[in-house]
């Protein structure tokens, strides 16, 4: 099947080549071609460039793009997308005063979500996680990385990894597959019983349900939450190193609320990424530079939640390199919307359109370690894109804040 789009207005987002991800000044290119053409063959981008340089190709579908911009799709690499109930309690709790730790500590939080997770079967998990799927697909996130997490049992986690698993197979309600990864976050939270047997807990972890679930070949990554009250950095470092024994890299939660040399640790540790950073102290900033690791920021978390934002911009000039990513959950973002992301990054990150699209695409993409295939308009890539009709520039996107403006998500070569 091959597919024409003739007369773009602007195709955003071309790259020969997207084998390193953006850091410093790289981040304020956003390569685009204005009157372009681009050909789809098989799902695959097979050619593109100025409309002045066009030779007719054979294609099966010919569409004008004259009022058209297109651009790759979203790649979000950090969610909790399968969670059995929403905590709107604990969100007036907030209003009312008490801080997400204050609620966390008397058993709300990941527990709580935990205790409704464990009553559900993995089908109704599965139906629930499928729509949620569904909508961030509408919005234009073409490929998911979705945690464990809110089991924190041997029977949980796996429950949940298996739906993960069925998700990459069937993909949304209309059977549109994008590339998921799944990631194993046990060490999300202690359960109660665990609480003065931190110890025991993490055995659960490293020699139960780990064994278990590569055998079932349920996770391509490992995380842990580091942070005050949850994981110490020896924790962490103790199950990223058990993942690594399965094969599993690692990408961590980490300086949420706290610096903990966390950073250092993870970078050293070889992870793929470390997420949230809202707290970043100098050393966090060095052990960052020039550093394989992803920095992955998420501002919607910070929205939500009302804390400080990931000072991205600042990392971007300290030549870290920086994505985006939604941290869709139950607790701390109720929302997979990447289009919001993207103004919340323009708003309250103070980054220019140019970056956070980078962000949100080709550094995505590597936080992922999906670049190979997505994130940018490459000869060789998947066609997953998003098409806007009468729109001037993709700064119309984060300025349309709280509204989806794409026209339509393009998967796979096919208008979903
Ligand atoms: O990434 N910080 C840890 N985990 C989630 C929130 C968990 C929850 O509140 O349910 C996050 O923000
Ligand atoms: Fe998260």
């Amino acid at each position: 099947m091959s597919i024409l789009f003739t007369n773009i207005k602007e195709l955003v987002q071309v790259r020969k080549s997207t084998t390193e991800p953006l850091r410093g000044k790289e981040m304020d290119d956003l390569p685009s071609i204005k009157n372009a053409y681009l050909w789809l063959e098989d799902g695959l981008i097979k050619d593109y460039g100025s409309m002045d340089d066009f030779l007719p190709h054979p294609a099966e579908e010919v569409y004008d793009c004259t009022d058209k911009i297109i651009t790759p799709g979203y790649v979000d690499s950090h969610t909790h997308l399968v969670f059995a109930a929403t905590r709107e309690r604990e969100f007036e709790d907030r209003i009312h005063g008490l801080t997400y730790e204050e609620i966390a500590a008397r058993g709300g939080g990941i527990l709580n979500s935990a205790a409704s997770l464990e009553k559900m079967t993995e089908d109704e998990l599965y139906e629930q996680a499928r729509l949620r799927l569904d909508n961030v697909v509408a919005q234009g996130t073409t490929a998911i990385e979705i945690k464990s997490g809110y089991g924190l049992s041997v029977e949980s986690e796996l429950k949940i990894l298996r739906v993960v698993s069925r998700l990459k197979k069937s993909g949304t309600s209309n059977n549109c597959i994008i590339p998921i990864k799944a990631t194993f976050l046990g060490a999300h939270a202690f359960p109660v019983k665990y609480k003065e047997n931190r110890e025991e807990y993490i055995k659960l972890i490293i020699e139960e349900m780990l064994p278990k679930i590569a055998e079932e070949q349920l996770a391509d990554y490992v995380d842990v939450f580091c942070e005050k009250n949850y994981f110490t950095v020896d924790e962490m470092l103790r199950i990223i190193e058990a993942g690594s024994a399965y094969g599993l890299k690692s990408k961590v939660h980490v300086n949420q609320f706290t610096s903990l040399g966390a950073i250092d640790a993870a970078v050293k540790a070889g992870a793929v990424s470390v997420d949230h950073l809202e707290v970043m102290g100098n050393e966090d900033f060095t052990a960052l530079s020039g550093a394989k690791t992803i920095a992955t920021a998420l501002p919607s978390c910070s929205f939500f939640l009302g804390l400080d934002y990931a000072p991205v911009n600042e990392m971007i000039d300290q030549n870290v390199a920086v994505s985006l990513a939604s941290d869709y959950n139950p607790g701390s973002t109720p929302s997979g919307n990447l289009n919001f992301v993207f103004s919340l990054a323009c708003i309250k990150m103070r980054m220019t359109p140019q970056r956070a699209f980078n962000a949100l695409t080709v550094n995505a993409a590597h936080a992922l370690e999906v670049h190979d295939e997505l994130g940018s308009i490459t000869i060789g890539k998947r066609a997953n894109l998003m098409v806007f009709k009468n729109i001037d520039g993709i700064a119309a996107i984060p300025y349309n804040f709280g509204q989806v403006i794409i026209d339509q998500v393009v998967v796979d070569g096919e208008f979903i």
